[in-house]
């Protein structure tokens, strides 16, 4: 679940008095309220705790329920008016103020060491299900028992596990692992972590007692969309690399310098209780899991309460799949006996419980050679580099080639020929490279020249910025796809893509044109089904229904073709408003700069694009091609734009889907009249949930909204 960040104001503590219940938080401005002149310190005091109150409460909702009710602005006001009131009245600040939490601890020499009371272990691993059934086997056996137990399945998330007790509902230690005996003591860097509550509540309200001790423990991560973000400005300082969100979150949490860590976005999932007084009488892990969140601790999502090991299994499943979807690193996924009784009588063998265990997952990283660099040419005329490596294996793959997304990338990462390289792979996709191995540099290292002539058409490259918003610098060829094969090989394929042939793969494409049958993707619509009978591996069976998916995408709405012909500054969205606004290719092909800029949305940058687009006597050819095919270049027009099955609904969508980008799912809603909202309330008609939702979700089941998921969502459409 990525997250946006917030301002650095509203990186605030969430630990203070007491928070009521929504009703209480009053209505939040965007500027701070004014100070009075001649306010007095009584009147301030009140003021200050109202604030820190409603500050935490907001910093709950943000940072542990993943659902504001207030925007950052908002937030940042009451924030600015706390301070710029601590800072009339300094004698009320309190070290659980939340302005105090980016700076406390100041800067020590050496941690002071923690033993833990209650020992830090570490966990057996399994690698497959039937390593799995193993250790239920044994666990089994050690019991006398006949039949499964019940299990929780949780992430196994990589980062750093801490421990944290609380005295009478305050935190007053947090201390890393360290041997497990012996950790170090860190507090000052824990208490950065807005995740972490300072004091410990009941968060529905209850006044049940507070425990007098507590120490739970979980993992200390940094969020991957962070770490890459926290890589690219070190890289563009010319600073060393993290190697993975591991070790950036460790070397941001051994800070000596607590404000260090402060500025790191480190984030934690609480999973284990250690120790309690004085509070309920919990007989389970889900019951210790629903306690924490209770007490406002943050807890990972979908975990799972097993009845049997098939159970077990599938939730496993479900986080290897999910895996490259997820905003934190997990290397495995923990199954735990759910009966602290039976847990108990299980014990340990050596350091290991042998009521837990840790299924590992396939390692995603390996350490390889930079061999050489591929120069590949896309439709645009850029020029990328792919980097040539030394095979290795990852996770049961060879992996002979990594992306190296553009010539910025080369620069950033220090790149040299024959540099020991870190590699992830990640899902199906091509690995990337994480950075340069430098320690294991030989010397024998040799710089990277980019070329300066392009690899396909012997053209002179030319370096500049990317238009795609990135502002990165590319490399271009400073020919035409007409007169460079890749860009248009490269064309033939994207356009095929769009329109849905899927039998036109990247090799197919490439390989048409080197035929002779391909020139141009106008092409693609007089294809003769005898010459590629006559090619090798191409049956009966794939020719045909190569050439029904062309048949079939000629029937495709405007808005398909006008993103098919990959005009620069075209996207789905412009396609869209374009083929709404035209109606048909030959409108748009008529209308001048001022025509297509005028249209809602459309910038002049676009339009010029357009315009030139179609002036481009090499592109008319093409076009005259697809039109005389008997391509669909025009949408019937709807009075009132199309149907709308849908007005007068409201809908919020939350969770990742998995076919649809959350725009392109909010556009298609209201393109039938749909209302979308932000937040669930019992005006929401129906909550669209993909995978990973999470309170709006909960929200929802709660008012009894109706919920979507992915598949009748797509249904829904089809209506
Ligand atoms: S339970 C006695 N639960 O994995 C076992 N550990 O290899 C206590 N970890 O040191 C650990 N996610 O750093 C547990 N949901 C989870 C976990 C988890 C990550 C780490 C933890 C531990 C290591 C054990």
């Amino acid at each position: 679940m990525p997250k946006k960040e917030k301002p650095e104001a509203a990186q605030a503590s969430m630990n203070m008095e007491d928070t009521g219940s929504v009703g209480e938080i009053a209505e939040t401005p965007t500027n701070p309220q004014p100070i009075p002149e001649n306010i007095t310190e009584d009147q301030a005091n009140q003021r200050i705790l109202d604030l820190r109150h409603q500050i935490e409460y907001h910093n709950y909702r943000y940072y542990i329920l993943d659902d504001p009710e207030v925007t950052d602005a908002e937030f940042d006001a009451l924030f600015r008016e706390l301070k710029a009131l601590e800072t009339r009245f300094p004698e009320l600040i309190t070290p659980e103020s939340p302005t105090q939490r980016v700076s406390v601890g100041g800067v020590v020499s050496e941690f002071p060491k923690v033993v833990h009371e209650v020992p830090m272990l570490s966990l057996s691993n399994v690698f497959s299900p039937e390593g799995l059934g193993e250790w239920n086997e044994r666990a089994l056996k050690y019991l006398d028992k006949r039949f499964d137990f019940e299990y929780t399945v949780e992430p196994k998330i990589d980062g750093l596990s801490v421990s944290l007790l609380y005295e009478n509902g305050v935190l007053v230690r947090g201390a890393t692992r360290g041997d497990g005996i012996t950790g170090d003591d860190i507090t000052p860097n824990l208490k950065t972590i807005k995740s972490i509550p300072w004091n410990l509540k009941y968060r529905d309200g209850s006044d049940d007692p507070i425990p007098t001790r507590l120490e739970v423990r979980g993992e200390v991560y940094m969020p991957i969309s962070s770490f890459e973000k926290l890589n690219k400005e070190l890289a563009e300082k010319g600073e060393k690399l993290f190697a993975n969100p591991r070790n950036s979150a460790a070397g941001s949490l051994r800070q000596k310098d607590a404000s260090i860590t402060a500025k790191r976005p480190l984030n934690v999932f609480i999973y284990t209780l250690a120790q309690m007084d004085g509070g309920p009488d919990l007989k389970t892990q889900w019951e210790a899991l629903k306690f924490f969140e209770r007490l406002g601790f943050r807890v990972a999502p979908d975990i799972k309460l097993c009845q049997d090991l098939q159970t077990v299994s599938n939730a496993v499943q479900n986080w290897i799949d999910r895996r490259d979807k997820l905003d934190f690193e997990i290397d495995g996924s923990v199954i735990k006996i759910n009966d602290f009784a039976t847990e108990d009588r299980l014990g340990f063998v050596g350091r290991d419980p042998r009521w837990a265990t840790a299924y590992k997952f396939p390692a995603r990283e390996a350490v390889t050679r930079l061999l050489g660099i591929t120069w590949t040419v896309r439709r645009t005329g850029t020029i990328n580099p792919l980097a040539v490596l030394e095979p290795v294996s990852i996770g049961g793959t060879t992996v002979k080639s990594a992306t190296l997304f553009n010539i910025d990338m080369i620069e950033r990462l220090g790149l040299r020929i024959n540099d020991p390289l870190l590699v992830k792979r990640a899902g199906d996709v091509i690995p990337n490279v994480v950075k340069v191995m430098d320690e294991r540099r030989t010397g024998e290292e040799t710089p990277i020249e980019l070329p300066a002539t392009c690899p396909s058409c012997g053209a002179p490259t030319t370096r500049r910025p990317d238009e795609d918003g990135t502002n990165d610098p590319k490399l271009y060829c400073t020919n035409d796809p007409y007169h460079c094969p890749f860009q248009m090989k490269d064309w033939i394929f994207f356009f095929s893509a769009v329109r849905g042939v899927d039998g036109m793969g990247e090799r197919i494409a490439h390989r048409f044109y080197d035929e002779g049958f391909l020139k141009d993707y106008g092409d693609l619509y007089y294809l003769d089904r005898e010459k590629l009978l006559a090619l090798d591996r191409f049956g009966e069976k794939s020719t045909d229904k190569l050439l029904k998916q062309i048949e079939d995408s000629k029937q495709k709405p405007l808005d398909n073709l006008l993103m098919a012909l990959g005009i620069p500054h075209v996207g789905v969205k412009s396609a869209e408003m374009l083929a709404n606004h035209f109606h048909s290719l030959a409108n748009l092909e008529a209308a001048d700069v001022e025509a297509i800029a005028s249209i809602k949305g459309m910038g002049r940058v676009a339009a010029q694009s357009i315009v030139e687009f179609f002036q481009n006597e090499n592109n008319q050819a093409v076009l005259k091609k697809v039109k005389e095919a008997g391509v669909r270049t025009e949408d019937p027009i709807e009075e009132d734009g199309g149907p709308k099955p849908l007005a007068g609904k409201t809908f919020v969508l939350t969770g990742n889907l998995v076919n649809y980008g959350r725009k392109q799912a909010e556009e298609l809603l209201k393109r039938r009249g749909a209302t979308i909202g932000s937040s669930v309330s019992k005006n929401t008609d129906y909550v669209i949930a993909g995978a990973e939702a999470g309170s709006k979700l909960t929200k929802a089941q709660q008012l009894g909204i109706n919920i979507l998921d992915e598949d009748a969502f797509t249904r829904l459409l089809q209506d």
